[in-house]
Formats: C-alpha cells, structure tokens, sequence
C-alpha cells in the first residue's frame, strides 16, 4: 500500500487526548501525519517525521478527522422551501408537512431518488463528511421503505430503517395496525438496515407506541436509536436509556431530569441545530449537556422539512454561537461524537489506527469553521479506502 505524509500542519486535531495539549481534541501545532490507504500510521511533530512514499506539504493548514454526520435522511424526493417560508413568517413546525415528502418519494423512479440521494452525499463529503448515516422514513409501506433502505445501502454501512416516521394517511384510522405493520413485515423487509428508529414526539409516535418498535427491533437484532423531544417532551429520552439507544436525537426540549438520566447513561446526545435554525425553534443548551457530563453529537438531520443543510460546518458554526459549545467542544461533537452516536471508534479521530479519514482546512486553524460562517473552509478530504 502507498504511504503518505501530510506535513507542516498548523493545528492537527487528533480527539485523542495521549497527543499534544492532552485536552479532548489531542491538539498538536507544527504537526504531521503518516497514512496509508486505509489508516493513520504514524502521528507526531513534523520534525520527527519519517518518509513515505509520498510528501504533501499542508502549508501550515489545519486538519481534523472527517466529520462524521450521524443523523441524515438523505433519500427523498421533492423540497417544501413554502414551508420554510410560512415558519419564517411565523407558522409552527408540525409534524405534518412530511406526508408532503412522502407523496413525492413513492411517485419518484429508483434512478431519481438515487441520483437525488447521490447529489445530497456528494455535498456532504465535499463540505468535509466522511461517514454518514441515512434513514428511510418517507415511504411508509413495506415495499417503499425497503427500497429506500435499499439506495441508502448504495452510499453507506449505516443504515436507518424509519418506518416509524409518522403514520401514513391511509392508516390514519388505524394507528395500531400501522405500528404492527412497522414491528413486523416492514421491518422485515429492511431487514439490511443496521439501525430502528422512531420518531417519538406529538405528531408523530407515542412512547407506548414506539416502545413496541424498539422491541420489535431489538429482538431482530438492530441496534436503536430514537427521535426524541424535537416538538415537545413525551418521555422519549426516558425510553431511549431504558432500551440503550446508542444516540437520542433532537433533545430541543430537556429537563433536568433527562439530563441526569442521559449523564448516568452510555446514550449519546445528539443535537441537531439545523433543525432549530429552519423551524425557528429555541436552541437546546449543548453546555448544560457537557456540564453534566452527558456525551454531545452534532449532525447536520439533513431533510427536506427541517433542516435542509449539508454543511457541517454550519452547523459547528451555530452550536458555537446558540448552544454554549466552545469551538473545541463542537468540533469533537462533529467528528468523535457522531462516531460515538454511531457505536464506532474506527472513524472521528486520528490517533494510530484509526481510519485515514480527515479535512485539510483552507484557515490555520479549526476556529476558523465558527468565524467565517457561511465560508467554505473545507480545501480538501482524505478519505481512507472503503
Ligand atoms: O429529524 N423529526 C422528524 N424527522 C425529521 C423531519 C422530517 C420532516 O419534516 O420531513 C427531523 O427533523
Ligand atoms: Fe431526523
């Protein structure tokens, strides 16, 4: 395999705490790196480099591990930008402009929502993504979720089967049936998806009902997730540390009590304020999080209704500004965080081992993301062979 050393780094953030500052980030200035096609090999001064095949001088960039996005929904048709406006002029976000979503979706061929699916990800990894994960969720019938988890197998490992979105219009008589149908021959059929998750919230599932997902889910031997307290606090992130959901996503409303219950838990927080941005919905405080001791992630929820972003950097950017996070804080929210709401330690950071996925940065510094909002600072993405 061809080595190669990426040399004279400003800042190299490794978030492995053994290098540099010794602080989460592992901080190390005047750095270098060695990888070969799959991993991180060597990681030092440049001073103290060795050689490799090839030499890459960074000019005094910095880099970071590839941002790992660890809630997207990536495959769907259509855009709801009147939906957007309407909030902006003082509309509320419900959960029922996703039925609009769901209705393009089943009208679109394979090939649209694989080259829409292909556009979206390709905006990510520019803007710096290196692993992503992808629900299903806007088709809600069993041959129409299989297919979704289907093209979102084409772009990543880890994979969301969503059935339960909310409950699609010709169930609306029958909630029941519906949940039975997501718990049995749906999941089934989207039986490649490594991931269950529900959206439980008002609008969408209560915790009784996402409670027979999860088991559902559970039994057939997916790992879980959970949309949790986005429009309001039904009980959500209780039921996500009782059934060890890796991550509980949203958290827009907490309370003390959830933070106690998430801080004595192995489930990751991951907040989404892209979501907040686009419904103009109060921030979560990320710093009450941190203060407790809670694990934070922050992922773009890319999606035609709430948060149509694919910059990560955006998104660092206002946890920076509207939740509390320091820039360090956030950075490692977006790369080891993510990995950490996706039960990974391969992918998020850079230490000896890990995954040669990483970010050089037109700015010396990773601050920079949060300074120059709305600048694309990604110059270039390493990543390691899949
Ligand atoms: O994560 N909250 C549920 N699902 C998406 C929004 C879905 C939609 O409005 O299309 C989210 O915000
Ligand atoms: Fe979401």
């Amino acid at each position: 395999m061809v080595t190669r050393l990426l040399t004279n780094i400003g800042e190299l953030l490794t978030n492995d705490p053994e290098y540099g500052d010794h602080s989460a980030v592992g901080r190390l200035r005047d750095a270098a790196l060695v990888v070969d096609e799959e991993r991180v090999l060597w990681v030092g001064a440049a001073r103290d480099a060795p050689a490799a095949d090839e030499r890459r001088d960074a000019a005094g960039a910095g880099v970071l591990p590839g941002f790992v996005d660890s809630h997207t929904h990536l495959v769907f048709a259509g855009e709801r930008s009147r939906e957007f406006e309407a909030r902006m002029a003082g509309e509320r976000y419900d959960a029922g402009g996703i039925a609009s979503t769901v209705a393009a979706t089943r009208a679109a061929s394979d090939d649209d929502l694989r080259t829409q699916c292909a556009a979206r990800y390709s905006a990510l990894g520019v803007a710096g993504v290196t692993t992503v994960e992808v629900k299903s969720g806007y088709a809600l019938d069993v041959a129409g979720e299989a297919r979704l988890v289907a093209l979102a197998s084409e772009v990543t490992e880890e994979v969301t089967f969503l059935g339960a979105h909310v409950v699609p219009s010709e169930f609306r008589g029958d909630r029941e049936g519906y949940v039975a149908l997501v718990a049995g021959e749906m999941m089934r059929a989207c039986a490649r998806a490594r991931w269950v998750d529900v959206f439980c919230d008002e609008g969408a599932f209560d915790v009784d009902e996402a409670r027979v997902v999860l088991e559902a889910g559970r039994a057939a031997g997916h790992q879980l997730r959970l949309h949790a307290n986005q429009i309001r606090d039904i009980g959500a992130i209780e039921l996500a540390t009782e059934f060890d959901c890796a991550s509980v996503d949203h958290c827009t409303h907490v309370d003390d009590v959830d933070v106690e219950r998430l801080a004595g838990s192995s489930t990751v927080a991951t907040l989404l304020p892209g979501a907040e941005f686009s419904t103009r919905s109060a921030y979560p405080s990320g710093r009450r999080l941190l203060d407790a001791g809670v694990t934070v992630a922050l992922a773009t929820d890319c999606n035609p209704g709430t948060s149509y972003v694919t910059s990560m950097s955006f998104v660092i950017a206002l946890a920076v500004r509207e939740m509390g996070m320091n820039v360090d804080e956030a950075v490692w929210a977006a790369t080891r965080g993510g990995a950490a709401a996706l039960r990974r330690d391969d992918v998020g950071h850079l230490a000896v081992g890990a995954r040669a996925d990483l970010v050089i940065l037109d700015a010396p510094r990773a601050a920079h993301l949060a300074y120059r909002p709305g600048t694309p600072l990604v110059a270039e993405v390493w990543r390691a062979r899949h």
